[in-house]
């Protein structure tokens, strides 16, 4: 079977978040002599493109409205992510630092789906399956059905996959003439609340729909994402798989950013190296049990709740534990948590920015990770916690939910419901009185250590959905 994954990040050649991580390992675990899987995302100017090589091997000119521009794909030409990687060039709109966040991010996406379909619709093989993921790949589904362009693609099985579904790139329809020609009798199928919504146009024409977790999915029926009614109706066209990490990537016995390699056998020692090592770079003191956050600074992350819980903690305990947090996000949020540097000098420190080796760093030197997120459609972080013997304090929610249970279940991290300063405040709370016992610590780093959320099998889940998606379109 040939698989095309199409979305805006992949790790390691452009990275935001946690959608990179899953279009960086997802199709390395798919491609074996049964799949061809390749993948395809913008070409912006990141450090991956400066030192990797790459071919061209098709360009074209093509109309966004009036406007004309030129594509080209760039082929990665060994092959080292384990999956044909391409990018695609579009001058002036693509290479730029950053992913997102830009004023023309409509135009920047539309042109890159559109760019694909060009691409793909003119080569001698086509994809027998198009993965979309999220709503910068949402009218890929819509203009391969009904753009009279994209004729030749029209039968080719296509799938979207929500890793977020508060963001749904949507415009109004003055833009419509943007699309490449189309039947009009089709319009519905761009719309939702009067506006072109790409993620609602990938929800009606995909002919599945999966979210990365099963209880998100439960979820995105009544929360409140605008869309929740159109959730509802295509119900049983949808299902939750929920993500695997990459195992290669994600090993403390092998990963070479750490201080020193350990594994579930005899983790007490290397992770206490980790820990002395990340508290030396921040001037705390490792006796202390640390506590964690790696994320974006997002209200959706619960991060506006950790000034006030790391104030409230360390109150509390007198000092007695540390906290260190990695990212970057909204200002306003920054803001609060450099304040915060005045006043607790010993205890606490901030990292600005995105850095992957920190990451590392933390996920091996920590002893507990809060993830207080008011929505997490999956989350990875628990999962790398986990695997690197570092206990996840999570909120109730998406993917969270179906991944930890409290220790006093019999668990493997700690659970709260509340996205609130207290309720994160009562966790911590309990996670002090949980490093005291080394034995009841040692055997819950063990039980996560010994979880197995790799690829393997979820790969496979998805295989089964492709399959089960052709087989239906061939009987229609
Ligand atoms: C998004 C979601 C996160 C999920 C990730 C990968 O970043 O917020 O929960 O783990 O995508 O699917």
């Amino acid at each position: 079977m040939e698989i095309l994954h199409v979305g805006a990040e992949c790790y390691p050649v452009a990275k935001v978040g946690g959608l990179a991580d899953v279009i960086g390992s997802l199709p390395k675990y798919q491609n074996n002599k049964n799949n061809n899987v390749s993948v395809a995302i913008p070409c912006y100017q990141t450090v991956f493109r400066l030192e990797n090589n790459f071919e061209c091997i098709h360009w074209g000119k093509l109309k966004l409205g009036q406007f004309n521009f030129p594509y080209s794909v760039l082929k990665e030409t060994t092959d080292k992510l384990g999956f044909e990687l391409y990018l695609i060039e579009i001058p002036e709109l693509f290479d730029r630092p950053n992913v997102y966040s830009y004023r023309d991010d409509i135009e920047r996406f539309l042109s890159f789906q559109i760019a694909v379909l060009d691409w793909i619709s003119g080569r001698s093989s086509i994809p027998d399956i198009i993965h979309c993921h999220d709503h910068h790949t949402g009218l890929i589904p819509f203009m391969k059905n009904y753009c009279c362009k994209y004729e030749k693609l029209k039968n080719v099985a296509a799938i979207i996959t929500i890793h977020n579904g508060l963001y749904q790139g949507i415009f109004t329809f003055n833009k419509l003439y943007y699309l490449p020609e189309f039947d009009l009798i089709h319009i519905k199928e761009l719309e939702w609340g009067n506006c072109i919504n790409s993620l609602a146009s990938a929800i009606k024409c995909s002919d599945e729909i999966t979210t990365v977790s099963t209880t998100y999915l439960n979820e995105i029926n009544y929360s409140d994402n605008g869309l929740e009614t159109l959730f509802q109706r295509v119900r049983n066209k949808s299902r939750g798989i929920l993500n695997g990490i990459d195992m290669d990537v994600w090993d403390p016995s092998r990963d070479t950013m750490l201080e020193m390699n350990y594994s579930v056998t005899d983790f007490s020692e290397g992770k206490q190296k980790n820990k002395e090592h990340l508290c030396s770079l921040f001037k705390m003191n490792p006796d202390k049990p640390l506590f964690s956050f790696i994320g974006r600074l997002y209200n959706e992350k619960g991060a506006d709740l950790l000034a006030k819980t790391i104030s409230s903690a360390l109150t509390t305990y007198k000092n007695e534990i540390n906290f260190l947090i990695l990212g970057y996000g909204d200002i306003e949020i920054e803001n609060q948590l450099k304040q915060l540097l005045e006043v607790y000098k010993e205890n606490y420190h901030v990292h600005i920015g995105y850095n992957e080796e920190l990451a590392h760093k933390t996920y091996a030197g920590s002893d507990f990770l809060l993830i207080p997120s008011r929505i997490e459609p999956c989350g990875l972080n628990q999962m790398y916690a986990m695997r690197y013997g570092t206990i996840p304090i999570v909120r109730r929610t998406g993917g969270l939910r179906d991944t930890i249970i409290d220790f006093e279940d019999n668990g493997n991290g700690i659970c709260h419901d509340q996205a609130s300063a207290e309720d994160i405040c009562d966790a911590i709370q309990r996670a002090v009185n949980l490093y005291s016992d080394k034995d009841a610590i040692g055997q819950i780093r063990i039980k996560g250590m010994n979880t197995d959320h790799s690829w393997e099998h979820v790969s496979q889940e998805y295989i089964e959905l492709y399959n089960l998606i052709i087989g239906k379109r061939h009987e229609n």
